[in-house]
C-alpha cells in the first residue's frame, strides 16, 4: 500500500524525525513543507491550537496536501501562565530566553511550570487536533547541554534531571510534544482515515461549487 504524504509546517529536523517515526507505521510519510516551497505564516492567535491551525491550514492551501503543524510553549504558575504562546519571543535566542526566565523567577518559591504542545492536521474538509502537557519544576540554575529552549531549567515530574541532561529518547518519555504526537497518532489509526488521506494526495477535495451548477 502506498504511503499518504503529509507536509509538516516546519523544517526542524528533530520534529520531523519524531513525527515521521510515529506516523510511519500508520502508513503516513511526513515531509518538511519548506522542501516544497517557502511560506511565511504569522502566529497571531492567542492559543497553541489556534496558531497550529493557522499554520496547518496555510500549508494545506499552499501545497494541496494534508498538512501538519505544531505550536508549543512554557507556562509558569508564579507568572500567571506566562510566557505561554509568547515563549519563543522572550529573547533573541535560547540563552536570552533562559536569562529572561531566571530573572522573572528570582526569589520565587513556587517553581511549578508545564510545557504544552498542540498539533493540528488539516486535509480536505477534515481537521484533527491533539494537545499534550508535561508538568515539572523550574531549577534556579541552568543544568545540562542537550535539548533546546528552556530545557536546561525544567525538571519533569518523576525525574531529578533537567530535560537538557537527558537524551532525546528519554525526554520523549515525558515530553508534551511526544504526548500530543501519540494522541494524534491514535486518532489517525483507522483504515478509513488513511484512505481519506491517500485520496487527499490524489485529488483536491474542495467539493462542487453549487453556484456553478446550471
Ligand atoms: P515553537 O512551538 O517551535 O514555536 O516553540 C515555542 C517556544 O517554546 C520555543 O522557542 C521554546 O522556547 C519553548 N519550547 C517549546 N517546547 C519546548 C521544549 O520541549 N523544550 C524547551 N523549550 C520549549
Amino acid at each position: 500500500m502506498p504511503k499518504a504524504v503529509v507536509v509538516l509546517a516546519s523544517s526542524n529536523r528533530d520534529k520531523l524525525r519524531e513525527l515521521d517515526s510515529l506516523f510511519s507505521p500508520l502508513g503516513l510519510e511526513v515531509l518538511a513543507g519548506p522542501s516544497l516551497g517557502s511560506l511565511e505564516v504569522d502566529e497571531t492567535e492567542r492559543t497553541y491550537v489556534g496558531n497550529a491551525r493557522l499554520k496547518a491550514r496555510a500549508w494545506n492551501g499552499f501545497t494541496g496536501l494534508p498538512a501538519l503543524a505544531d505550536d508549543s510553549g512554557l507556562e509558569v504558575q508564579a507568572l500567571g501562565g506566562a510566557p505561554g504562546v509568547l515563549s519563543a519571543r522572550m529573547g533573541d535566542d535560547d540563552a536570552g530566553r533562559i536569562a529572561w526566565l531566571l530573572e522573572a523567577m528570582r526569589g520565587q518559591r513556587n517553581r511549578r511550570a508545564c510545557f504544552v504542545a498542540s498539533l493540528v492536521l488539516v486535509a480536505g474538509d477534515r481537521e484533527w487536533e491533539a494537545t499534550g502537557v508535561c508538568w515539572g519544576m523550574l531549577t534556579e540554575e541552568p543544568r545540562g547541554e542537550g535539548g533546546f529552549g528552556y530545557d536546561p531549567l525544567f525538571i519533569p515530574d518523576g525525574e531529578t534531571r533537567t530535560f537538557a541532561e537527558m537524551a532525546g529518547a528519554e525526554k520523549a518519555r515525558y515530553s508534551h510534544r511526544a504526548k500530543a504526537t501519540r494522541l494524534l497518532a491514535c486518532r489517525l489509526d483507522d483504515p478509513f482515515v488513511l484512505q481519506y488521506l491517500l485520496d487527499c494526495n490524489r485529488t483536491p477535495l474542495g467539493g462542487l461549487d453549487h453556484e456553478s451548477i446550471p
